[in-house]
């Protein structure tokens, strides 16, 4: 009986699983296929002249994507410009001063609005050129999912309340990120991006100086070139992984076993609380990792996506139509 009672809702049920799911059905990896068939290779080659010039920008276009989708879904927002009447998010804190790589990200709509004029969105872009970043340095690959539109709009304030500064506590990264429909688990795989690019003095000065959950030589070393005080010293770099920052693997979650983490924030997911074993295992097993980052980048591409005729496919990344 209730065997055959099942039976006879599959259907409603996968129709209402289907409708669930609407918002992020419509994005996918086939999306431009007819419309912009060159696209990936276009991009692709953009990024490695941008990566062989510097290897970092592979991290910076790579944390362009998590501040994208961060505010208000995966919608472009982040590359507008501020105006006299426009205020967006590139002057928010988490930004200001430290997001890099609009350069990059111009130059691939140029190439990409010649290949294909009007058809393929700022947002899509930004998630394309994660991947391909990710890639070049090492990292695993994965099928991005296509066909977001480009917000009209943009929120400095989401920008500085959704994205975690590097102060946060444990909770408080579970909290940011459970906000995005994003768990625990995929948080500590998403920040595993920390095993690439550098933060400055200002972002990890008290946790080198202040904190007790560092390995005191690590301490030191970063404390020789990030002074104790605010001031001249703040945009010093340090790298987030100590010993391969170029290298997508998973160094980062060796150093965090080892007290080396360069943030508080980074310290935090392996300091005794709940996601210490996952650390643990990303730490010495680093295919289980690429494929929990792969899945949970594909999740975080997920976030509130603008698809059919809202927003607009931007002229400039810089500006609305
Ligand atoms: C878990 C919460 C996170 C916090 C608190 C955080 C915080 C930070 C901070 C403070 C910096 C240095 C910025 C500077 O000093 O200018 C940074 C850099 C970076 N973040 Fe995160 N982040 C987090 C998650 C993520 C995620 C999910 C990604 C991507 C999936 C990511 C990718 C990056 C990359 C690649 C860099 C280096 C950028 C560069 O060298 O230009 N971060 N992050
Ligand atoms: C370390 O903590 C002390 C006491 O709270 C504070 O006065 C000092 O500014 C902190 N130093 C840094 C570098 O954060």
């Amino acid at each position: 009986m209730a065997s055959s009672s099942f039976k006879s809702l599959a259907p409603i049920a996968l129709v209402f699983f289907i409708l669930l799911g609407t918002s992020s059905a419509q994005l996918t990896p086939n999306f431009y296929s007819s419309s912009c068939p060159k696209l990936f290779p276009t991009i692709k080659s953009v990024v490695q002249s941008a990566i062989s010039s510097e290897k970092r920008m592979g991290a910076s276009l790579l944390r362009l994507f998590f501040h994208d989708c961060f505010v208000n879904g995966c919608d472009g927002s982040l590359l507008l410009d501020d105006t006299s009447s426009f205020t967006g998010e590139k002057n928010a804190n988490p930004n200001k001063g430290s997001v890099r790589g609009f350069d990059v990200i111009d130059k691939i709509k140029t190439a990409v609005e010649q290949a294909c004029p009007g058809v393929v969105s700022c947002a899509d872009i930004l998630a394309v050129t994660a991947r391909d970043s990710v890639v070049l340095l090492g990292g695993p690959t994965w099928n991005v999912k296509l066909g977001r539109r480009d917000s009209r709009t943009a929120s400095q304030s989401g920008a500085n309340n959704n994205i975690p500064p590097p102060t946060s506590s444990l909770s408080n990264l579970i909290s940011k990120f459970s906000a995005q429909g994003l768990s625990a688990k995929e948080m500590v795989a998403l920040v595993g991006a920390h095993t690439i690019g550098q933060a400055r003095c200002t972002n990890f000065r008290a946790h080198v100086y202040n904190d007790t959950d560092i390995d005191a030589t690590f301490a030191k070393t970063r404390q020789s070139n990030c002074p104790s005080t605010s001031g001249s010293g703040d945009n010093n770099l340090a790298p987030l992984d100590l010993q391969t920052p170029v290298a997508f693997d998973n160094n980062y979650f060796k150093n965090l076993v080892s007290k080396k983490g360069l943030l508080h924030s980074d310290q935090q997911v392996f300091s005794g609380g709940s996601t210490n074993s996952q650390v643990s295992t990303y730490s010495t097993s680093p295919s289980t990792w690429s494929s929990d980052f792969v899945a949970a980048m594909i999740k975080m591409g997920d976030i509130s996506p603008l698809t059919g005729k809202s927003g607009e496919i931007r002229k400039n990344c810089r500006k609305t139509n």
